[in-house]
C-alpha cells in the first residue's frame, strides 16, 4: 500500500484558485450565471497559459459564479477535503475581496462564507486554518485602503494581509501606507514578489512593506546580496513549482531552481497557488518535484518541516506539527 502523504502546511493557496471546473458549472447553474464554455471538459481545455496575465484573465472571469455565502462555504469545503487527503494539516488561505466587491458581492458575504467552512475544518478535516486577505496590486492603493477599512468588522477572522495579481509595473512601494495601517491593526504581512517582477520588488516588500514571508520570490536568485539577506534573516519563500511551469516562470519542472534555493540555505516551502488551474494540490507538488528533480526523502521531510517553520502558528502547535513530520515514514 502507498504510504500516507507527509504532513505539511499549505502557505500559498488562493481559495478562488481552487475552483474546479465541475464546481464552477454547478455554481453557475445554481446562480443563473452564463459561462462561455459548453462543459467542464471544454473549460479545462482552456487552461493553457503563456504568462501570469493570461491566467488571471480566466481566474477573474470564472469568479462570476461565486455570489452567495453558500458558494464561498462550498468552495472552501471542497478545498479543505482535498487538502486533507494530500496531507495538509494547516492551511493559510488567501482570498481576493476586491475581485468580489467589484462585482457587487459584499465583503461580509465572502468572509462569512469562508469562515463557515473554516470554523469546523479541524473537526471535520483535521486541518487548522487561517485567512490572509490579499490586495489586488493592479488596483489603486486607495482601493486597497478602502478594502482594509471594510474588513475592520471581521479582523478577528483574518490573520494577515497579502498582495497579489499582476506584478510587473505594480511595485510594493505603491502599498506602503496600506501595509503600515495593516501593521497598526496587528495583522501579519506577506506579499507576492519576484514571480514575474524583478528582485528589487522583493527588496521593497521587505524594506517598505515589512513582510515576514515572500510569496514566490524566485527572481531573488538574480541578486546574491538579496539571497544572503533572505538566508540570514530566515525569510521564508513560498514556492509553487507547478504554477511556475504553467505560468512559464520556469520552462520545465526539471529546470526548477528549488534545489539551488535549498543549497543556498533559503527557507523554501512547496505550495500549490491555484491548484484547480495548475494541475495539482499540495502533495501533487511534492511528488512532482520529487520525480522531476530527484529529491530524496530527507529533502522532502525538510520541505515539509519548513512549511511549519514558516507558518503563523503558536510554538506549541508548531512543535506538535514538526514532531509529526519527524515521525513520518516514507513508503
Ligand atoms: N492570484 C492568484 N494566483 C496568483 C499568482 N500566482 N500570482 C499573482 N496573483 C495571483
Ligand atoms: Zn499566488
Amino acid at each position: 500500500m502507498a504510504s500516507a502523504p507527509i504532513p505539511k502546511a499549505e502557505l500559498h493557496l488562493h481559495i478562488e484558485g481552487t475552483l474546479e471546473p465541475e464546481l464552477a458549472f454547478r455554481l453557475a447553474g445554481r446562480n443563473g450565471v452564463e459561462l462561455r464554455y459548453a462543459s467542464a471538459e471544454e473549460l479545462r481545455d482552456a487552461y493553457s497559459f503563456c504568462d501570469l496575465q493570461s491566467f488571471l484573465d480566466l481566474y477573474y472571469e470564472l469568479m462570476a459564479v461565486l455570489r452567495t455565502e453558500d458558494d464561498f462555504a462550498d468552495l472552501a469545503r471542497a478545498y479543505l477535503e482535498r487538502a486533507a487527503a494530500q496531507g495538509v494539516r494547516h492551511a493559510e488561505i488567501f482570498f481576493d475581496p476586491q475581485a468580489h466587491t467589484s462585482r457587487g458581492v459584499p465583503i461580509g458575504t465572502v468572509i462569512g462564507g469562508l469562515a463557515r467552512a473554516l470554523d469546523d475544518s479541524e473537526e471535520r478535516y483535521g486541518v487548522s486554518t487561517a485567512l490572509i486577505m490579499c490586495f489586488l496590486r493592479d488596483e489603486s492603493a486607495a482601493s486597497a485602503l478602502e478594502t482594509l477599512e471594510a474588513a475592520t468588522p471581521y479582523l478577528d477572522r483574518i490573520i494577515g494581509v497579502g498582495l497579489d495579481s499582476a506584478e510587473v509595473g505594480n511595485p510594493p512601494e505603491k502599498f506602503r501606507e496600506v501595509y503600515d495601517r495593516a501593521a497598526a491593526l496587528g495583522l501579519r504581512r506577506v506579499a507576492h514578489a519576484g514571480e514575474e517582477g524583478p528582485p528589487q520588488y522583493v527588496t521593497q516588500a521587505l524594506d517598505l512593506l515589512g513582510v515576514e514571508r515572500v510569496d514566490h520570490g524566485l527572481r531573488s536568485l538574480e541578486d546574491p546580496e538579496l539571497v544572503a539577506r533572505l538566508v540570514r534573516d530566515r525569510i521564508p519563500l513560498t514556492v509553487c513549482p507547478l504554477s511556475n511551469v504553467r505560468l512559464r516562470a520556469v520552462d520545465r519542472l526539471e529546470d526548477h531552481p528549488l534545489p539551488r534555493m535549498l543549497a543556498a540555505g533559503l527557507l523554501v516551502t512547496v505550495n500549490s497557488d491555484d491548484p484547480a488551474y495548475f494541475g495539482g494540490y499540495a502533495d501533487d507538488n511534492f511528488t512532482a518535484v520529487r520525480d522531476a528533480l530527484g529529491l530524496d526523502d530527507e529533502t522532502l521531510r525538510d520541505l515539509a518541516a519548513n512549511s511549519f517553520r514558516a507558518a503563523f502558528l503558536d510554538d506549541a502547535r508548531r512543535r506538535s506539527y514538526l514532531e509529526q513530520v519527524a515521525a513520518h515514514e516514507f513508503g
